[in-house]
């Protein structure tokens, strides 16, 4: 499918919506430590070149007016890692908030942190919610980047968020169900998942989005995530282009409401 350029906004999601276009991507970025061995060189070096790609999927998330794109950055397991690359991932991500946070201000590009900042440095969490902050009104993307989340975490803070709140009887246990239970994930507000990309070869989820990938696509690719440029994305964008969405019902169903809608 060729790029949506050159528009208008409006032009531009009312485009997305007739090609099928997904409205929430999440990409699990995949395949650093691999990238850089394959070139002979310690692991931390695609951690450095996976920002460039980080750059092209906003790009090519803004041209083609999907509303909310989400990185898996850092998983609550990733803390396991031999100190020197976690301490390495966390100079990176305060560099990159500096370097780039005014440019997606710019851009008018929302930035969201998903995950426990409780444990990061007292000074990341600081310069995290500034550019929350400084961002927080704008309207052509959102972009979360998951740092220190798990999927098991999402669901256990909702689920903590509820209790409490049925425990001082501001709610009550019988009204709780799926929507009410969904106001208190990470993703809250933001459209439903509907495209999952995961890059670097593995065919698993590592606990990402497990509450919101119930119905999002798939899509597995073995391009590392130092590679993944905007052409890669717009590969595993085609692809979910013309798959057919079922949702439990039977194929005749779906297309029968497509035509009728
Ligand atoms: C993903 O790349 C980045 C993070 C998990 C922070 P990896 O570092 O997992 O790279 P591989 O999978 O070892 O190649
Ligand atoms: C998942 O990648 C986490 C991120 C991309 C941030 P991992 O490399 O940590 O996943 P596993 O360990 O292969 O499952
Ligand atoms: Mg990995």
């Amino acid at each position: 499918m060729a790029q949506l350029q050159s528009d208008t906004d409006t032009t531009l999601a009312e485009k997305s919506a007739l090609l099928n276009m997904p409205k929430h991507v999440a990409i699990i970025m995949d395949g650093n430590g691999r990238w850089a061995k394959k070139k002979g060189k310690i692991r931390t070096f695609g951690h450095r070149a996976g920002v460039e790609s980080v750059r092209a999927a906003v790009r090519y998330a803004r041209k083609n007016a999907i509303q909310s794109l989400t990185l898996f950055a850092f998983s609550s397991e990733n803390w396991k890692r031999p100190d020197e690359e976690v301490s390495v991932l966390m100079d990176l991500f305060n560099l990159v908030l500096n370097s780039e946070a005014k440019r997606l201000n710019k851009n008018g590009v929302r930035l969201k942190v998903l995950g426990d900042v409780s444990r990061f440095d007292r000074k990341l969490v600081d310069k995290i919610k500034r550019a929350e902050e400084m961002t927080a009104s704008n309207q052509d993307l959102v972009l979360n980047i998951a740092a220190n989340y798990g999927g098991r975490w999402d669901i256990v803070n909702a689920a903590k968020q509820l209790m409490s709140k049925v425990s001082e009887g501001e709610l009550d246990i019988a009204a709780v169900d799926e929507t009410e239970f969904d106001k208190y994930m990470s993703t809250q507000g933001l459209p439903e998942l509907d495209l999952l990309i995961r890059t670097g070869g593995e065919h698993r989820i590592s606990n990402f989005l497990l509450w919101q990938c119930a119905y999002a696509e798939l899509y597995f690719t073995d391009v590392l995530w130092p590679d993944f440029d905007e052409q890669a994305f717009a590969l595993a964008v085609k692809d979910f282009n013309v798959r057919q969405r079922r949702f439990g019902l039977i194929g005749e169903q779906v297309e029968t409401a497509e035509i009728e809608s």
